[in-house]
């Protein structure tokens, strides 16, 4: 932690809790929220590590100041790596650059492509694969009676989701399932050492056998494509541009990463948040068809799937404007979208879980700006559908216990969630 004052006038005191040790991501969350609300009162942003050797990164905490780099993306960059640890450059190099690693004009480019699966006619047909997915889950947990929330049902509906927009037939599913934990069980996970030698070695073969099962239906798709997303990118012709098979793996890897783990962490949250709070649920029971969007936003605020993003000053900048920090070309921010939608300059009692906030302009799929979720439709349409199938087939359906938590510094991981109807 930097303690240095003369140069860093954001230096840390050593009273407040370092961001950058693993440990402080495994206290309890009460005590990660008074931390986070303590350095939203500091009047600049805090830099955590060596701001001298630039090994560290400005803590950036509050709404506006997440707006603002999400919003910059000239001077806050998003080419040098969005995840911590940082991917080895090797790593890209084998497997393709995912777009939340690029910057323009190569993610425009890519992003113009992979839009065409994200627009509202594409997305009226998806609608119909959740209703189904969704109906066959709930028939599914009335029959069997599964004790895991997170493993039944709050993992397979956006994985299902993922994989029938895709195109990937039904063979090969359950072993990507499986390839996308190992993937993504290292990112931002506090590890003893001995583990962390061998996990990447597991994790990268696990994203070589994805990738290639990916890259082997993408050949096949352009010889007879179909309707499915894969044929529609690789045969996708934009600004005289097709994906090559390892974009397209690569683009892959990144729909199951950031679609499947995010929305299998917010669905877990949100029974839980609707079971702990029971005036928020009868509010929500009383007029699901009205109050079903609001609760869904309110639980990405309250949840907030993703913790933080990183980018990389370009120029140096002045945040906030003239007479704020200065922020050198070079250095690291983290993007602390959980801090921002506790935000109490911008949401009134901000602990609280209130399906009725209106407005609720939180950052839970990110601070605006180019790389905004792409999924963030697809996931409101998942969590509405399913809460809607649950809470009407199954009204007594409730958490039992509180989740089970895997602490990291990148997502609000949930490894299960026990639940009864
Ligand atoms: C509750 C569920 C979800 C949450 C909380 C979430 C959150 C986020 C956040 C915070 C970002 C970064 C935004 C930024 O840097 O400005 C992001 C990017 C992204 N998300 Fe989501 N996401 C969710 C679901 C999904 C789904 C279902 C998909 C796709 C099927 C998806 C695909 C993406 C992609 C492709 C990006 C990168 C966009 C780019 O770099 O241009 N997400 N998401």
């Amino acid at each position: 932690m930097d303690t240095t004052s003369t140069d860093t006038p954001t230096a840390t005191p050593t009273a407040t809790p370092d961001l950058a040790n693993p440990r402080f991501w495994q206290l309890p969350a009460p005590e990660r929220a008074a931390a986070f609300a303590e350095l939203r009162r500091r009047p600049e942003p805090v830099y955590f590590g060596d701001r001298a050797t630039g090994r560290g990164f400005h803590a950036l905490v509050r709404h506006a100041d997440v707006v603002e780099a999400s919003r910059t993306p000239a001077v806050f960059l998003s080419g040098p790596g969005v995840t911590t640890p940082e991917p080895a450059r090797w790593v890209r190099l084998l497997f393709g650059d995912s777009m939340v690693n690029l910057d323009d004009p190569r993610h425009a480019q890519l992003r113009r492509i992979v839009s065409r699966a994200f627009t509202p006619r594409l997305l009226g047909r998806v609608e119909e694969d959740v209703h189904r997915t969704v109906t066959a889950l709930v028939d599914a947990v009335e029959h069997g009676r599964p004790e895991d929330f997170v493993a039944a049902v709050a993992a397979e509906l956006p994985f299902q989701v993922i994989c029938t927009m895709m195109g990937i037939p039904a063979q090969p599913r359950r072993a990507i399932l499986d390839l996308v934990n190992r993937t993504s069980e290292d990112i931002g996970v506090a590890r003893p050492l001995r583990r962390r030698f061998r996990m990447p070695g597991r994790g990268l073969a696990a994203l070589a056998r994805m990738q290639g099962i990916v890259a082997g239906l993408g050949r096949e798709r352009r010889r007879r494509p179909t309707e499915d997303l894969i044929s529609a990118l690789v045969t996708a012709d934009v600004d005289g541009r097709r994906l090559t098979g390892r974009e397209l793996g690569a683009f892959f890897t990144l729909l199951l990463v950031a679609g499947v783990e995010t929305t299998r962490n917010a669905l877990a949250h949100g029974l839980h948040l609707l079971t702990v709070h029971p005036e928020q649920r009868a509010l929500l029971l009383a007029d699901l068809d009205g109050r079903l969007d609001g609760a869904v936003d309110e639980i990405v605020r309250h949840a907030t799937p993703i913790i933080q993003f990183r980018r990389t000053l370009a120029v140096d900048h002045l945040l906030g404007g003239p007479g704020g920090p200065l922020l050198r070309a070079g250095e690291k921010v983290a993007l602390y979208y959980g801090s921002a939608n506790r935000d109490e300059t911008v949401f009134p009692d901000p602990d609280a879980f209130d399906i009725t906030r209106t407005p609720n302009p939180h950052l839970g799929f990110g601070g605006g700006g180019p790389h905004y979720c792409l999924g963030a439709h697809l996931a409101r349409q998942e969590m509405t559908a399913l809460f809607r199938e649950l809470f009407t087939r199954l009204p007594e359906v409730r958490s039992v216990g509180g989740p089970v938590l895997i602490p990291s510094s990148f997502d609000h991981r949930v490894r299960s969630l026990r639940f009864t109807f």
